[in-house]
């Protein structure tokens, strides 16, 4: 080992010593956060991408700005079949908990703790639709529940929003892995959202997910494309990507030849989880305080196999024989992203019989639509790791 302090940090949102390359995003975020703290309209921002490139920890990066601006935080993280809106419903009572110790307006805000106290989720056992309300008593007759979705959660975030507003404040909700959250979840946050910017209310959503995510908040309404700054996170420039690689081992006196530097962009194409993962094993199999090619060279297999347990095979052992199979002929198909023609001709299978295979490989999250009803794999280099593990050629 190096040295003791390892500065790389492999892992889902672990944040990195040296955030390289989203400074644009970050300002651009950052106007927005101070427009929103200001009492002026701000836009919510939808960032997406692939696995890996980075989108939590800039989820939390603009999290922390937020809270330098004064502005009331939380976080959120959808998990796959556990919806949005019981965490958001929760994350609403806490922030009325917050707002309920601005001096300010306490009594006004007594109202709302109690109405907070009473929020209900409830799902109809008939057809599984959710519902989401103040108790009605509390409520009074001025706010009766719509029962449905949109409405109710319209109702929760205009008063959390006025109540802000009154005092003097401002919310912002980061909500990661987005694309987990059903149809009728994503109609509501764009509903509440869009009835909030009307008011002119301090409210912000930062969202995070996958590319299909741009698909989805399009079909769940059709203002939601206005109502959104849709960033793209990507893997990292070449510039950037050496700064990602330098830079936290620069701090320790740690420095990489020209040669070695090519050889970690070229086997990570840039993508930060991947420059991550490479540099921590580099810096954990070498004793020299200077990183030769060889050195590299030495780290790529014990990397393509930390690679295929931690990131590839936690996502591949998921998937059904049949999915397996899907998958496999799309890398078949030779060339990213393909068509379901092809998929389908190296299954030997008819086009209409693999449509719900690629349903519930989208909805999965392991693959995604791109262009012009092409599939592409939402875990970048999928491909090198199943040409690697089953043997295609
Ligand atoms: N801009 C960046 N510069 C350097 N490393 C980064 C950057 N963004 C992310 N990382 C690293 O990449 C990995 C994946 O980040 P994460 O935010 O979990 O990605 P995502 O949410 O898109 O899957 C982490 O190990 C993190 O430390
Ligand atoms: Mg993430």
């Amino acid at each position: 080992m190096i040295d003791y302090r390892n500065p790389y940090t492999p892992g889902a949102g672990a944040m990195p010593k040296y955030l390289a390359g989203r400074d644009d995003i970050l300002e651009a975020a950052s106007l927005q956060l101070k427009a929103l703290a200001a009492n002026y309209q701000s836009r919510s921002l939808v960032l997406y991408g692939l696995r890996g490139v980075g989108k939590t920890v800039l989820l939390n990066s603009i999290e922390s700005v937020a809270e330098g601006e004064g502005i009331l935080v939380r976080h959120i993280e959808v998990e796959e079949k556990k919806g949005l809106i019981a965490p958001l419903a929760s994350a609403c009572c806490s922030l009325s908990a917050s707002l309920n110790r601005i001096e300010l307006v306490k009594s006004k805000l007594e109202q709302i703790k109690n109405l907070f106290a009473s929020l209900t989720l409830s799902v109809d056992a008939g057809d599984g639709s959710l519902s989401l309300g103040f108790n009605e008593e509390v409520l009074g007759a001025s706010l009766a529940s719509s029962h449905n979705l949109s409405g109710d959660f319209t109702d929760i975030l205009v008063v959390l929003g006025k109540y802000a507003q009154a005092a003097g404040s401002s919310i912002f909700i980061g909500i990661d892995e987005l694309q987990y959250a059903s149809k009728e979840e994503l109609e509501a946050l764009a509903c509440a959202l869009h009835r909030a910017t009307q008011l002119g209310l301090p409210v912000m959503f930062g969202c995070a997910g996958l590319p299909k995510l741009l698909k989805m908040l399009g079909e769940a309404k059709t203002y939601s494309e206005r109502q959104f700054i849709f960033v793209k996170v990507d893997s990292l420039p070449r510039d950037k990507a050496v700064e990602a690689i330098v830079r936290p081992a620069q701090k320790l006196d740690v420095r990489y030849s020209d040669e070695a530097v090519d050889v970690i962009i070229d086997y990570t194409e840039g993508y930060p989880y991947f420059i991550q993962e490479l540099c921590s094993t580099i810096w954990t199999s070498s004793d020299s305080k200077f990183i030769s090619l060889e050195t590299v060279l030495g780290c790529t297999s014990i990397t393509d196999m930390r690679l295929d347990e931690g990131f590839f095979s936690v996502r591949y052992d998921r998937c059904t024989p049949r999915q397996k199979e899907f998958l496999i002929a799309m890398v078949r198909c030779g060339e990213l992203p393909c068509t379901l023609a092809n998929v389908a001709h190296y299954m030997g299978r008819d086009v209409s019989s693999i449509g719900p295979l690629r349903a519930q490989l989208i909805s999965k999250g392991m693959i995604y639509s791109a262009a012009r009803g092409e599939v592409d794999f939402t875990v970048p280099q999928f491909d090198r790791y199943l040409r690697r593990t089953e043997r295609i050629d």
